[in-house]
């Protein structure tokens, strides 16, 4: 992302109605959405059933090493220096949270 559109992105996120900070209010369809985005576009690194690739196992235990919000914040801005991409341009913050929440307690990968 150029610094261009990154300063316009932090701008628009400052301007945004503070939002409740526990809040996971995404819709069932965004739902489907963020699934499919986090088996398949994760997925082409971290394995399409998370277990591994290029980029490390996303397992339940290892992402419970991790505060909610403060995973959410890694896959916004990725890891830099290293192949983990930010998602900030194709993620809201909600969406990432979800992912976070969805990581830590959904995702059928226990270990
Ligand atoms: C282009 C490849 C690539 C894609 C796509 C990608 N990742 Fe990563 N990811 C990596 C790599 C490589 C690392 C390890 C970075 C390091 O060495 O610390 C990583 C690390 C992580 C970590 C930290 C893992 C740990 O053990 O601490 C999380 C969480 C993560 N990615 C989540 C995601 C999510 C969620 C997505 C999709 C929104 C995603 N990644 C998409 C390559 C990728």
């Amino acid at each position: 992302m150029s610094l261009l559109s990154r300063a316009i992105l932090l701008c628009t996120l400052w301007l945004l109605p503070a939002q409740p900070l526990m809040a996971l209010d995404i819709d069932t369809a965004r739902e489907k959405e963020l699934e499919t985005l986090l088996y398949q576009d994760c997925g082409s690194c971290h394995g399409m059933t998370l277990k591994g690739g290029l980029g490390p196992a996303l397992t339940r235990e290892r992402m419970n090493t991790y505060p909610r919000d403060g995973l959410a914040r890694l896959i916004l801005q990725g890891i830099s220096g290293t192949a983990m991409p930010g998602w900030e341009g194709l993620l809201s913050e909600q969406d990432a949270r979800w992912l976070a929440d969805h990581l830590q307690n959904d995702n059928p990968l226990a270990r």
